[in-house]
Parts: C-alpha cells; sequence; structure tokens
C-alpha cells in the first residue's frame, strides 16, 4: 500500500511516498529556513505564503523522484495537529484536493505520534517503548504502547529543549535555528568549562517533567555578566557546557523511567535527536536497547507522517472532507491522543 505523506505544520514543506508503513520510495523535504533565519525564528505569515507557493512543486518532485505516477497512490496522509494554524490549512487542503482528484481516503495525523513512530522507518522495534520526543515545541516522554496508544509520562513545565538551543544560539549570534551551531561548536569545546545548574524536578505528582528555562537563563548571565574576552574558546566551551547539562537533563529523567516502569527499550525523535552528544550517549548505554532516526527523519518530514498513515489507512481509518486544523492538541497528560 502506497501512501504520500505531507507535512506543512512549520517551516518545512515535505512530502514523501512511503510504502507498507516502512519502505521510502521519495522523499522531498523544501526547507524555508532561510526566509526565517532574519527574524531569529518562524514567521508564521511567512510560513503559510511559502508552503501555498512550494506544496505543488514538492509533490511533483515526490512524484517523479518515486518513478511512479499518482494513479499507484493509495491513500494521502496529513499533518493536521499540533502547528501553526495557516501552515497546517495548506497542507491539509492540498490532501483534500489530491483526496478528490484521485479519489482515494486521506488521513488526518497527529505530527507528535508521527515523530514517535519515525524511527519504526529503519528499525523493527518492538512496542512498547519509551519514546523521548525532544524539538522545537516538545519535550516529551512518554510509554509508546503502539503506533496511536502513547501515554504521556512526563514533559517540560516551560520551554521546549529545542526552543532552549534556539534561544541560547540567538544569544551567542548563532543564528536560527541555533542546534545544529551549538551541536558543531560543542564538538570543540569543554563540556565542564561552565558548571550550569541542573532543574531537578522530582516533587509531585509529575517525576517526569522538565525545565529547561533556568539553564537557558544561567548560559545567556554568563555570556551577559562573566564573558571571557581574552579566551577565543569561550563560544565553543559555553556551547559544550550548555549542551551537556541540557542533555543530561532529558538522559536522567528518560533512565529514571526506564528504571521504574522496566522499559529498557529508549527511542528518541524529534530535531533535537539530531545532537551529536545525546546519540553518542544513547549508543554507549549498553544495558539498553537504544534507537535514533537518521537526520532527515530527526526533523519535520513527509515521510513520518507517510508511515504513521499507513497504519490507519489499512485499517479503513480516513478522515472525512470537513476534517480540520487543530494547532494545539490538550491533555498531553492523559493517554494520548
Ligand atoms: O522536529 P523539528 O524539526 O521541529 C519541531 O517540531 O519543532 O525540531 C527543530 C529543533 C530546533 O529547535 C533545532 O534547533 C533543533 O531541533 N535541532 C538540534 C539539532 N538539530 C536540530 N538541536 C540540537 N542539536 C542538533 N544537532
Ligand atoms: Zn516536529
Amino acid at each position: 500500500m502506497i501512501i504520500l505523506g505531507i507535512e506543512t505544520s512549520c517551516d518545512e514543506c515535505s512530502i514523501a511516498l512511503v510504502e507498507d508503513g516502512k519502505k521510502i520510495l521519495s522523499h522531498v523535504i523544501a526547507t524555508q529556513i532561510p526566509f526565517h533565519a532574519p527574524f531569529d525564528g518562524v514567521v508564521p505569515e511567512i510560513a503559510s505564503r511559502k508552503h501555498v507557493e512550494w506544496i505543488r512543486g514538492v509533490y511533483k518532485k515526490a512524484i517523479f523522484e518515486s518513478g511512479l505516477t499518482s494513479s499507484a497512490i493509495d491513500g494521502i496522509a496529513v499533518t493536521n495537529r499540533p502547528g501553526l494554524s495557516g501552515s497546517l490549512i495548506v497542507g491539509l487542503t492540498f490532501a483534500k484536493a489530491l483526496s478528490m482528484a484521485l479519489e482515494k481516503p486521506f488521513i488526518g495525523i497527529d505530527h507528535v505520534l508521527a515523530h514517535l513512530y519515525a524511527p519504526q522507518l529503519e528499525f523493527s522495534i518492538g512496542y512498547p517503548y519509551l519514546g523521548l520526543l525532544v524539538s522545537g515545541g516538545h519535550s516529551l516522554i512518554c510509554r509508546v504502547n503502539s503506533h496511536d496508544k502513547v501515554e504521556t509520562l512526563g514533559a517540560s513545565i516551560d520551554d521546549a529543549v529545542g526552543e532552549a538551543f534556539d534561544k541560547v544560539a540567538k544569544h551567542l549570534g548563532l543564528g536560527y535555528p541555533g542546534g545544529k551551531a551549538i551541536d558543531q561548536l560543542a564538538r570543540k569545546g569543554n563540556p565542564r568549562a561552565y558548571l550550569f545548574p541542573k532543574a531537578n524536578l522530582y516533587k509531585g505528582d509529575h517525576p517526569y517533567d522538565f525545565s529547561f528555562s533556568g539553564i537557558k537563563n544561567a548560559v545567556v548571565n554568563q555570556k551577559d555578566q562573566f564573558w571571557d574576552q581574552t579566551s577565543d574558546q569561550s563560544v565553543q566551551n559555553i556551547c559544550a557546557s550548555f549542551e551537556k547539562v541540557a542533555v543530561d537533563t532529558l538522559l536522567k529523567k528518560v533512565l529514571k523511567a526506564a528504571v521504574e516502569t522496566g522499559i529498557h527499550r529508549i527511542v528518541a525523535g524529534g530535531g533535537v535527536a539530531a545532537n551529536t552528544y545525546l546519540r553518542n550517549t544513547l549508543s554507549a548505554l549498553d544495558d539498553y536497547e537504544t534507537y535514533y532516526p537518521s537526520y532527515s527523519l530527526c526533523t519535520d518530514n513527509g515521510a513520518m507522517i507517510a508511515g504513521l498513515g499507513y497504519h490507519y489507512l489499512i485499517r479503513g481509518v480516513e478522515s472525512p472532507l470537513s476534517e480540520t486544523v487543530y494547532p494545539r492538541v490538550p491533555g498531553f497528560r492523559k493517554a494520548y491522543p
């Protein structure tokens, strides 16, 4: 069964063709980063307008690269929650038009569930697993019981970890988005040069929650008040020290969840799962089965949407033409969705 997946929830315009929820036949990701970088963040108005301009070309490229024709498409999967409403509407409207033109079903897909599914495109991972979803919009530890039965164990009470990477990078003048730049500079720095405080939230009903705003502010203060003008290693050292404390915070909580739930399978997804220190540390955990996707499947992409969409469409689950977008998905604390 060949599913066309559409992802336009933020600033990537991506379409992929995936067979049987696993095999990527083509995958096009058109990034809008150069258009948003001058503003140090995603400008929703620009994002939705670029999606309108690009989506047909991205679709045609994805079809061309698959070597197939549109008649090979058995169904369409499209992100319809959560995300920027204008951007989501462009993808959803395109999916509806395609669904009517090809007379094939379409299904609205949850972006968070798709990130948690992404590693399944490359590995066969048994359920349940602990999903560590770390991106610009989310920091979650989930118990993933199946592709659509996910329970949130912990979440950030303030900034998402990717947001903290981006804000620190902005303050250091590294541009937007800054996660990759911090990663690259951190490789040349000393992670023990600065001791930034770790937020340990262990009290109350949510022992797996994180907080990243304190770490972010500590880095910003370090730069503003104690900037070591004499050392040309300062930026590298700040990046390495910040990266270490942010990633160690994630790992400490996910390992606590692993011990307490007895689930020793840990799967990372989302843009921050591209981080070198996070990937190396996960790989070195001998007593655990750990997975993280290839770089192109960490950040926003259409393949994860098509892959997850297959599991609904194969069972005949489809969306009505009246389907709409949901910029926010409430109830992370409850079983998700
Ligand atoms: O999943 P994603 O593409 O979009 C959201 O759904 O948010 O994640 C984007 C986030 C950005 O905050 C970006 O700075 C971060 O992922 N990121 C990284 C790295 N590559 C991307 N953070 C740390 N290290 C990286 N190598
Ligand atoms: Zn994402």
